[in-house]
C-alpha cells in the first residue's frame, strides 16, 4: 500500500515523480505529496485526494527541482487529509520522508520524541515519526541519521529520504515493503514498483530487506543492516511502457479483461517443451522429492486465494494429494502443522502482500519447501521462495485482478498436472488430453469474449433492478469461481454481494432469497449439472432472478422454470472450465460497476499491493 518515487539527476523531479506516482496510484489513492529540495530548502506540496488534485494544486503555486520524493497514500495511520499526506518533514522542515509500510513502535517513538526532545507532532501518522526520528538523529551526515533511526524502528517499511543540507542525495530503505533502483544515465530513481520507472529506465536493481541505498546523479551505492557495501547484478525490465497503458480501452480492467488469451498463452507456452511436456527449469518436484512431502499447503488472499481454492481440486484430483488452501492473515496465527514434510505454494500477483510473505517466512522457518506462482518477476514472495512458477499476465494495473487470476489457474493446473504424472497418479493418457484441453483455452476465451454485448445487456438489466444484494452460487470447482465472482462485483460496484456452495444454501443463507434478489448460479461442471438445476430452483420458487452459466448444449438451464437469463461458455472438461466460466463474471462486474459510475481502476478504500496487516 501507497506508492514511493524519488528522482535525483537534471531533468523536472516534479514532472518525473508526478508521472511516475500516476503509475502507483494503484497502491493508494487518498492523498498524494511531493517534497523537492529548492535551493537550500525543502520544498514540500501536498493534497488529499487523487494526483490531479496534486497537480493543480501544484500549478497554482509551482516548485521545480532536480531532485525529489513523492508518494500516494492508501491510509493506515490518520484519516485521509492534507495533513496527514506525506512527505513528512521534521520540526525545521530540513529532513523530508516518504514512507510505505508500519511503524509498529510509532506510538512508544513518539512518546520519547515528545518527552526526550519537544518535538512537536503535527500529523497523526506513524511517518511523521519517522521524519522527526531522522531530524533528532541527524547531525550533518543524512546516511548516518538514517541509520541511527532504523536502528530504533520496528515494523515493515520502505522509506526515501532527503535533507536540506545534502542536495546531492536521496537516502532509502527497504524493511520487506518493496523498494526498487532505476538506474538512468546521470539520474538514477527509488520507486515502490516498475511501472513507476518504464518511461525512463529499464535497467534496476531489485533492494533486498534491510539494505540501504545511496543515490546521487551518477552513482548508487547499496549497504546491508551492517553497512557493508553489497554488490547488486542489474536486473533488466522486458516489459514495454505501453504494457502499463489503456491502449485504448476506457479502464484498465477491461483492456486486462481482453488480455487473458494472451497471458494463458505466454503461461503455457513457457512451461512447455517442444515435445509438449510441462517443463519445470530447476523447479524442484521430482517424484523423489514429492515422497517426501506428506502435506500441502495453498496459501494466499483475495483473488490469489480464490485461485488456490481452484488449484486445490486440481492437484487432488490429477494427484491425488490432500491440499489445504487458507488465508495467509489465519494461516499464520493458527499454528499450522508445518515442516520439512510441507509443500507450502503461495499465490500472489503482486508478490509482495505481506500477509502472504509473512505465512510464507514462518513456513519456511519451520522447514517446509516454498513453491511460489508470482505474477511480478523480482518481488519479494519470488525472491524469498525455493521455487517460482511465473504467471507472465504482465503488468496488471486494475486494482480488481483478472489476467492475474486466470494465469494463476494455470500454473495450479500445470503443477496438478506434472505432479500427477511423477506420482503415477494420472496416466500419460489423461496427463496429455488436459494438456491439449489447456492449450485451447485461449482461442475458447476469445470466441467467449465475443459475448461481451451480451453479458453488458444483463448486467444492465441487473443494474434496472437495483438490488443491493447479491447472490453468487455453484458447486464444485464452480464454487471457488462464486467466490471469485461475488469479490469482483463489490470491490468495484459496491453491491453486497455473497458467495456459496450451491448445496450450502438450504442450511440457512436461502432464508435471504425473496422476490427479485438476483442469484448468479454456476452451473458448468457436467458432473454437477444437474444437481445444480435442482438449486436453481431452489432459489426460483422463492422468487430470485437467476442469471445462469452453463456450457454450450446444456440447454435445460435455460428452459421455462429455470434460469431467466443464460451465458454459454464454450465445452472443455470440468476441471479446467473455471478459466472460462470467471470471464463473464467479471465482464458482468465491470459492466455493472460502470452503469452506477463507480470509480472502476481504483476503488475505493483498496489498494492494489497489500503491504501491511
Ligand atoms: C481482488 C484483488 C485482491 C488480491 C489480494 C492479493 O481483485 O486483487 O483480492 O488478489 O490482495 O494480492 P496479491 O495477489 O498481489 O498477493
Amino acid at each position: 500500500m501507497c506508492g514511493i518515487v524519488g528522482y535525483i539527476g537534471d531533468g523536472s523531479a516534479r514532472g518525473i515523480i508526478l508521472d511516475g506516482l500516476k503509475k502507483l496510484e494503484y497502491r493508494g489513492y487518498d492523498s498524494a505529496g511531493i517534497a523537492l529540495h529548492a535551493g537550500d530548502k525543502i520544498e514540500v506540496r501536498k493534497k488529499q485526494g487523487r494526483i490531479s488534485n496534486l497537480e493543480e494544486f501544484i500549478a497554482n503555486d509551482p516548485v521545480d527541482s532536480t531532485l525529489g520524493v513523492g508518494h500516494t497514500r492508501w491510509a493506515t495511520h490518520g484519516a485521509p487529509s492534507d495533513i496527514n499526506s506525506h512527505p513528512h518533514c521534521n520540526g525545521d522542515s530540513t529532513i523530508a520522508v516518504v514512507h510505505n509500510g508500519i511503524v509498529e513502535n510509532y506510538v512508544e517513538l513518539r512518546e520519547w520524541l515528545i518527552k526526550e526532545h519537544g518535538v512537536k507532532f503535527l500529523s497523526e501518522t506513524d511517518t511523521e515519526v519517522i521524519a522527526q526520528l531522522i531530524g533528532v538523529c541527524y547531525r550533518g551526515d543524512l546516511l548516518d541519521a538514517v541509520y541511527e533511526a532504523v536502528e530504533k524502528m520496528r515494523g515493515a517499511y520502505a522509506i526515501g529520504v532527503i535533507a536540506a543540507g545534502e542536495p546531492d542525495k536521496i537516502v532509502a530503505v527497504r524493511k520487506s515493503s518493496p523498494l526498487i533502483v532505476g538506474l538512468g544515465q546521470g539520474c538514477n530513481f527509488i520507486a515502490s514498483d516498475i511501472p513507476a520507472l518504464l518511461r525512463h529506465v529499464k535497467d534496476i536493481y531489485l533492494i533486498e530487506n534491510n539494505e540501504t541505498v545511496v543515490l546521487t546523479r551518477d552513482q548508487v551505492t547499496i549497504y546491508d543492516k551492517e553497512r557493508k557495501e553489497v554488490k547488486r547484478d542489474v536486473f533488466h525490465v522486458t516489459w514495454s511502457a505501453e504494457a502499463a497503458e489503456k491502449e485504448g480501452y476506457p479502464h484498465f480492467m477491461l483492456k486486462e479483461i481482453h488480455e487473458q488469451p494472451g497471458g494463458i498463452e505466454e503461461t503455457l507456452t513457457r512451461r512447455l517443451s517442444p515435445e509438449g511436456m510441462i517443463k519445470l527449469d530447476g523447479i524442484s518436484l521430482t517424484r523423489k522429492e514429492l515422497e517426501r512431502f506428506n502435506r500441502i499447503y495453498i496459501v494466499a488472499c483475495g483473488t490469489a486465494y480464490h485461485a488456490g481454492l481452484v488449484g486445490k481440486y486440481a492437484i487432488e484430483k490429477f494427484a491425488r494429494l490432500p491440499v489445504e488452501v487458507d488465508v495467509a492473515s489465519e494461516f499464520r496465527y493458527r499454528d499450522p502443522l508445518v515442516d520439512e514434510k510441507t509443500l507450502f505454494i503461495a499465490i500472489s500477483q503482486s508478490g509482495e502482500t505481506l500477509d502472504t510473505l509473512e505465512a510464507l517466512r514462518d513456513a519456511k522457518s519451520k522447514g517446509a519447501r516454498i513453491l511460489s506462482v508470482v505474477n511480478v518477476v523480482g518481488s519479494s514472495v519470488a525472491r524469498e521462495s525455493d521455487d517460482v512458477f511465473y504467471t507472465w499476465a504482465g503488468p496488471e494495473i486494475a486494482v480488481a485482478s483478472t489476467k492475474a487470476y486466470t494465469t494463476q489457474l494455470i500454473c495450479m493446473y500445470l503443477i496438478a498436472l506434472h505432479m500427477g504424472l511423477e506420482r503415477g497418479a494420472l496416466p500419460m493418457e489423461e496427463y496429455k488430453r488436459i494438456l491439449q484441453e489447456l492449450l485451447a483455452l485461449p482461442d475458447k476465451l476469445r470466441k467467449l469474449l465475443e459475448t461481451e454485448p451480451d453479458i453488458r445487456e444483463i448486467a444492465w438489466e441487473l443494474f434496472l433492478y437495483n438490488k443491493n444484494d447479491v447472490f453468487f452460487i455453484g458447486r464444485g470447482n464452480d464454487a471457488g469461481v462464486a467466490y471469485e465472482g461475488s469479490l469482483k462485483l463489490k470491490e468495484i460496484s459496491y453491491i453486497n454481494s455473497f458467495a456459496i456452495a450451491a448445496g450450502e444454501l438450504k442450511h440457512g443463507t436461502i432464508a435471504l432469497i425473496e422476490p427479485g434478489t438476483p442469484v448468479i448460479a454456476l452451473a458448468t461442471q457436467d458432473a454437477l449439472y444437474e444437481k445444480m438445476l435442482s438449486n436453481i430452483q431452489e432459489v426460483k420458487a422463492r422468487g430470485a432472478y437467476v442469471v445462469g452459466l452453463a456450457k454450450e448444449g446444456n440447454q435445460e438451464i435455460g428452459k421455462r422454470g429455470n434460469a431467466n437469463r443464460v451465458v454459454y461458455i464454450p465445452r472443455c472438461p470440468d476441471e479446467i472450465t473455471p478459466v472460462l466460466a470467471v470471464v463473464p463474471l467479471q465482464l458482468l462486474a465491470y459492466y455493472i460497476a460502470k452503469f452506477r459510475d463507480c470509480d472502476i481502476d481504483k476503488p475505493k478504500n483498496l489498494a492494489k499491493s497489500v503491504t501491511v496487516e
